[in-house]
């Protein structure tokens, strides 16, 4: 009690006003887990022994994913995140103060503890791969593809590992997709990845000048469903009623209401000119104008999984052709 006030009082004595300092140390601790990185901080010296007051920390760190500034306020003295290894790592912590100690209102130091972490610079020069990317495939088997640098040496061997929190350690690529002998994507169908998990990649290399530049990326698979393709469309005609286009959804498990489609419909008339609409509808039906003498009307659908149910999709391929 004696000892705090003490504190307090050369705290308050310090600038005419209360202060408190910033943390005393950050650190970033990888365990390899190919991105998903530890935060860790201590508390000011100087409020080591201090009962009476509450305290907490503003943590902020630069998201490389979303590109901003990402803030939590946290009573703990750890956090943990997600981040691209090839970009700076910026994290930066402030101490707040309430309690008795500040007249129970919250204040913050000044400044801030900041650590920048740079990427490690191995790897040949424009070595890593391109256009990484995976798709879940009708929700039944995760596919992921890449290209090889043009830049890295021909006889370089590619890997793919990944990691997510199930999971103890990093694990490599089950089923590789070679093409020409050279490794251009991974096939997960025989361990299937979680959804709504962050699951981190990294494609690295080597190669007798070296290893290549490594590649990162985390992703929840749920959001790179690409459906699979519907059946032929089912087309009900009467003479001069309006034409009636019904299709099932895909077969598979992605369910009917996570579902939005695109119709295609081409109109030719008679001398041969075409007329094409898209049409997007939540439903598995559309009505069309009863079609006019002597002209062709043709329809195919595709899908895609909607707001509702991702954060994003890939198209499926389109149906075949169902002609009147
Ligand atoms: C503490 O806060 C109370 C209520 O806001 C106020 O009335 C009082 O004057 C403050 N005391 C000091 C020492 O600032
Ligand atoms: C705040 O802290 C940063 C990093 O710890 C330091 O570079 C900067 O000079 C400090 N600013 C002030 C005003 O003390
Ligand atoms: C590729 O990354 C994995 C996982 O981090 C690591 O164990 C391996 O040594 C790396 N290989 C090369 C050639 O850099």
């Amino acid at each position: 009690m004696m000892s705090s006030k003490v504190v307090l009082l050369a705290i308050i004595l310090r600038c005419g006003g209360i202060q408190v300092d910033p943390p005393e140390e950050i650190k970033i601790i990888d365990s390899g887990h190919l991105g998903h990185l530890e935060m860790t901080w201590t508390p000011p010296a100087s409020l080591i022994h201090m009962q009476e007051c509450l305290i907490r920390y503003q943590l902020e760190y630069y998201n490389t994913y979303r590109q901003s500034w990402t803030v939590i306020k946290t009573i703990h003295r750890t956090y943990s995140d997600q981040f691209d290894l090839m970009k700076d790592v910026q994290v930066r912590v402030y101490t707040l103060l309430s309690g008795p100690c500040t007249n129970n209102t919250w204040i913050r130091s000044a400044n801030y503890t900041e650590v920048v972490q740079n990427p490690p610079s191995t790897g040949l020069q424009d070595s890593e791969v391109e256009d990484f990317g995976c798709v879940f495939h009708n929700m039944e088997k995760t596919i992921c593809m890449w290209k090889k640098s043009s830049k890295s040496p021909t006889s370089s061997q590619l890997y793919l590992y990944y990691w997510y929190t199930e999971l103890e350690k990093t694990e490599e690529c089950p089923d590789y997709i070679t093409k020409n002998g050279v490794r251009r994507g991974c096939n997960f169908t025989e361990k299937p990845l979680p959804d709504f998990t962050d699951v981190n990649f990294c494609v690295n290399g080597s190669s007798p000048e070296g290893p290549l530049k490594p590649t990162y990326m985390s992703i929840q698979i749920q959001n790179y469903v690409k459906p699979a393709r519907s059946d032929k469309p089912h087309l009900q005609t009467l003479k001069g009623a309006p034409l009636k286009l019904h299709w099932m959804k895909p077969h598979g498990k992605i369910p009917g209401r996570c579902l939005e489609y695109e119709v295609e419909h081409t109109r030719v008339d008679p001398d041969g000119k075409h007329e094409l609409q898209r049409i997007p509808t939540m439903l598995t039906n559309h009505m069309f104008p009863p079609a006019g003498n002597n002209e062709r009307n043709c329809f195919k659908v595709r899908s895609k999984l909607n707001k509702y149910c991702a954060m994003g999709s890939f198209w499926s391929a389109w149906s075949h052709t169902t002609c009147h």
